[in-house]
């Protein structure tokens, strides 16, 4: 068994594993460097991080047309189930075994005010194992946070983190996340997409690569790796 890690842009991130199709924070019909379409997905599975625009994106419109159910805080489940949303709500530091894998709310240092002003509640990371027990960690929108050495503990396949800064980690404190997580791989997401969060990620490469024992993939949207 194999896991496909696919870049959509921005946060957005498509997993094939297994039998299923799981999308994390779908910012597609808003941002101009996605390389597919909104139609073009039919994930099983939306996980949102948090209630910002640029994560959740069109959720909505996605689970609906595809029935998918969208696993995310208890906050923005309660919100989701308002418009009808099939939806499964978390919160931080519980895991849940779906049929795709065992997957854990993490800490995300940020916050998650939904665009209509609705609260939505604390932001969360997601540490996936998969059927094949691998570990992908998806950070979320957030800043450094010394727990990240708790969740490399379990031993990380694959880390994507952001970079981007003025909103997140910038280049400095996300290598410092690195030497914290110790992920075998790990994947720069959450820059250039807007010019305040611009970021030479090649110097950011060679940076990490020299100091920690992790494998940086660059990937441009559409962009993929295989997880053995
Ligand atoms: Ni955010
Ligand atoms: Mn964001």
């Amino acid at each position: 068994m194999q896991t496909k890690v696919k870049f959509l842009g921005h946060a957005a991130i498509w997993v094939e594993t297994g039998d299923f199709r799981l999308l994390l924070d779908p910012f597609i019909s808003g941002n101009q460097n996605a390389p597919v379409t909104v139609d073009e997905l039919e994930p099983d599975y939306i996980l949102v991080t948090h209630g910002h625009g640029d994560h959740m994106g069109d959720t909505v419109s996605i689970a609906k047309r595809c029935n998918a159910t969208v696993v995310t805080n208890a906050e923005i489940r309660n919100w989701l189930a308002l418009q009808n949303v099939k939806s499964h709500g978390m919160n931080i530091g519980g895991g849940y075994s779906f049929p795709f894998g065992y997957l854990k709310m993490t800490l995300a240092l940020h916050s998650s005010t939904l665009d209509d002003g609705t609260s939505g509640g604390n932001p969360g990371g997601f540490l996936l194992t998969t059927l094949h027990n691998r570990k992908l960690y998806f950070a979320g929108d957030t800043g450094l946070f010394g727990d990240m050495a708790l969740i490399g503990e379990t031993g990380l396949d694959l880390a994507m983190i952001p970079i981007g800064d003025n909103y997140t980690m910038g280049p400095e404190d996300a290598l410092r996340a690195v030497k914290l997580l110790r992920p075998k791989v790990v994947v720069p997401i959450h820059y250039n997409t807007f010019g305040v969060i611009g970021q030479e990620v090649e110097p950011w490469k060679k940076m990490v690569e020299a100091e920690t024992n992790a494998r940086v993939v660059l990937l441009d949207p559409g962009g993929e790796i295989l997880i053995d």
